[in-house]
């Protein structure tokens, strides 16, 4: 077991690498603890739960709405919870944005952690304290910002990680390297995902260094002002195409970085050989790199976009693999790239 601890703005983040749930001991007793879950986690790992009270919700980003909240919210009310309780997130993303979420409103603030328990939760959504809900197609439109405790990586809980769910994660790892870390780009190529699945060393050596990679853009700008809107590579249109298509985020985030990259082409310099590498990565990953759409229905979800700066979306380009840039890119733009690289 190792632990970091990452500082952003005034709070202390401690990461638990290669842990067991039973060390959330080091933070509350049992008694204090409620865990929310999602029903498939609280199904499989009842036994490793049962020392808690456990709160658990139905599986899926379509649940990840007001509703909800609502329900949790009334459940640790009949609880009697109250201020001095530890909410702890044991789940993939949708989880860990809703227990952020509920800790944040819930009689205005609870302590909080997470315990992730997929790839795409271990190096993006526990990370950063962006926590909310989906309202209608509008991804992630309702929310706080507002940093967990702590974060505690079991990856006992990866053996019942389906084969997409690794899949799903490995976008968001394809993405860090392309914005940030060139030598990661250069050694993910060197592996195949199965690598990663069968030796705990090597993913959590992968692990680390994506956690270490998310925590440096969040600590420089938690607010998302600058450096942080580098995240959103490959998500402006990815956003809009998994919810039009009820796609994995993964999947979504990868085809969205396929266009992100051509529109750098045009617009940044940015090299094809460099968009033919990262191409070749994401198929290596099992990704996909593009999908049939209706572009007017993308637009539209685009318009709705957090980044939308008048008729222009501050969009996510590549000068290099490695270097991400900001630029305002005008919506007609980006439909004729849609028309043209989608067809
Ligand atoms: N919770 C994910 C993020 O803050 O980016």
């Amino acid at each position: 077991m190792t632990t970091h601890t990452y500082h952003i703005s005034n709070k202390k983040i401690d990461c638990i690498f290669q842990a067991s749930i039973s060390q959330l001991e080091n933070y509350a007793a049992d008694n204090a603890i409620v865990i929310l879950t999602d029903s498939k986690i609280a199904s499989v790992y009842h036994q490793q739960l049962s020392a808690y009270r456990v709160i658990s919700f139905e599986a899926g980003e379509a649940n990840k709405i007001q509703e909800t909240v609502d329900q949790i919210i009334l459940q640790l009310l009949e609880m009697e919870i109250d201020k001095d309780a530890l909410l702890v997130g044991v789940g993939g993303g949708v989880v860990t944005d809703i227990t952020g979420f509920v800790a944040s409103i819930y009689k205005r603030g609870l302590r909080f952690g997470f315990v992730p328990t997929t790839i795409l939760a271990m190096v993006d959504a526990a990370i950063g304290g962006k926590n909310g809900v989906n309202i209608g197609p509008y991804k992630n439109m309702i929310g706080t910002i507002l940093q967990p405790w702590f974060i505690l990586y079991d990856y006992s809980f990866l053996q019942s990680l389906p084969h997409e769910e690794w899949v799903n994660g490995f976008a968001e790892i394809i993405k860090h390297a392309c914005i940030k870390d060139p030598v990661l780009f250069a050694s993910i190529q060197q592996h195949q995902l199965s690598d990663y699945m069968q030796d705990t060393e090597l993913l959590s050596d992968l692990i680390q260094k994506n956690v270490a990679l998310k925590f440096e853009i969040v600590a420089l700008d938690e607010m998302e002002k600058n450096e942080r809107l580098h995240l959103n590579f490959g998500h402006t249109i990815g956003h809009a195409i998994e919810n039009t298509y009820q796609i994995k985020h993964g999947a979504a985030v990868a085809i969205g970085m396929v266009v992100a990259c051509h529109l750098s082409e045009s617009l940044s310099g940015f090299d094809l050989s460099q968009t033919v590498q990262i191409v070749q990565l994401i198929k290596q990953y099992q990704l996909p790199t593009g999908i049939e759409m209706d572009v007017d229905r993308i637009i539209k979800l685009v318009l709705a976009d957090k980044k939308r700066a008048g008729k222009d979306i501050r969009f996510v380009l590549l000068n290099s693999i490695g270097e991400a840039a900001i630029q305002l890119i005008p919506i007609e733009t980006i439909r004729t790239h849609l028309i043209e690289y989608t067809s």
